[in-house]
């Protein structure tokens, strides 16, 4: 079965082809991130713009790069939600027309179930029940995962994405979007222990995580540290961000093992952008060898927005009949408790 999967959902227009949900012909990413990069951030007008533009020159690049034609696919999947209504628009539309024309079928994906199960691209796959954390741009989740489709939320952000924590001290720090890359870069040449930023921990058992107090604190530091002559600054801007950086690392590991050890599995999956960190896969795989616990993480172009995923994830909704009319709307907000088999928090202490 050939499936070819669109996502539209914020600022990389994306498609990929994947082969009986397993083996991928081709996953072709446009980034607008030159585009979006001198504003600080996604602008959505721009956004949906660029990906009306790129997106039938990105779907004909994947159908070439996997030696297909239009009349070789199965059905088409589609991210329906969440993100930036007018840029889900542009792949959602697109992709009923095709579908329609085609006379396949359609399947609308939720993208973050996409995320959640992109290691399913991966050779070495987790064993269920696993926990899986997805930090992306736009989410930081924590859920229990026992099958496909069968996922119950153990905990979320209740403020900032750690994406979304890494673009804003990028913005500060005056270096542009995204930031997740460039504070990495930077932190490797700072030492974490020059200062010490908060971490919210929101309650001993809580599995929820908050990131705008970090932020602020990286504001009001930076803005001290600016204010200061050169000869006078106690730490270099490297060192705030290394510092940020292993802030956030020491929520996400911490909570992520303490998920393991409450649903008593032996494996975690890390997914979405902000995967791509490899200070957060260093210190998760140490942390997670000295409990005996096995932690999986996707390639980094699976990590961040991916056509891929969406197929693969199309792929699994299908086989449980879930296919989508040509009435289908784009949902902005799009949580994963509304999928048929997601629950919420039966498990957080
Ligand atoms: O999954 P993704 O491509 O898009 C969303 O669905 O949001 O994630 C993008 C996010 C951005 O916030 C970006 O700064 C972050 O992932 N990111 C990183 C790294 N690479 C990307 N964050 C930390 N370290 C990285 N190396
Ligand atoms: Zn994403």
């Amino acid at each position: 079965m050939l499936i070819l999967g669109i996502d539209t959902s914020c600022d990389d227009t994306s498609a990929g082809l994947l082969r009986d949900g397993r083996e991928v012909l081709a996953n072709v990413v446009h980034s607008q991130i030159a585009l979006h990069h001198r504003h600080g951030g996604v602008v959505p007008e721009l956004a949906s713009r660029e990906h009306l533009r790129n997106l039938i020159p990105v779907v004909e690049e994947a159908l070439k790069a996997g030696e297909a034609d239009f009349r070789d696919l199965d059905a088409i999947a589609v991210t329906q939600g969440p993100g930036l209504v007018g840029s889900l628009l542009v792949g959602l539309y697109y992709a009923k027309a095709l579908a329609f024309s085609l006379e396949i079928p359609l399947i609308a994906v939720n993208h973050l179930e996409a995320h959640l199960l992109s290691i399913f691209l991966e050779p070495e796959t987790p064993p269920f029940p696993y926990a899986a954390l997805t930090v992306s741009g736009g989410h930081t989740q924590l859920y229990h995962v026992r099958g496909y489709g069968d996922y119950t939320l153990l905990g979320q952000t209740v403020d900032d994405a750690a994406g979304e924590a890494f673009d804003k001290v990028a913005k500060i720090f005056g270096l542009g979007y995204p930031g997740g890359r460039v504070i990495e870069a930077l932190a490797r040449s700072g030492d974490a222990g020059a200062i010490r930023f908060p971490r919210a921990w929101m309650g001993k058992e809580s599995l929820d995580f908050s990131f705008s107090g970090l932020k602020t604190a990286v504001l009001l530091q930076h803005r001290s540290w600016a204010e200061a002559p050169e000869a006078e600054r106690a730490c270099s801007l490297a060192d705030m961000a290394a510092a940020f950086q292993e802030a956030v690392v020491d929520v996400l590991v911490q909570k992520t093992l303490a998920a393991v050890e409450r649903m008593g599995v032996s494996a975690a999956a890390v997914a979405g952008g902000v995967a791509c960190n490899g200070r957060l896969r260093g210190r998760m795989s140490a942390a997670a060898q000295e409990r005996g616990i096995s932690v999986f993480y996707p390639r980094p172009a699976y990590c961040t927005d991916n056509g891929a995923m969406i197929a693969l994830t199309g792929y699994h909704r299908f086989l449980k009949g879930e296919t989508a009319g040509l009435d289908v709307d784009a949902r902005s907000k799009f949580p994963m408790d509304d999928l048929p088999g997601g629950r919420r928090g039966e498990l957080q202490g």
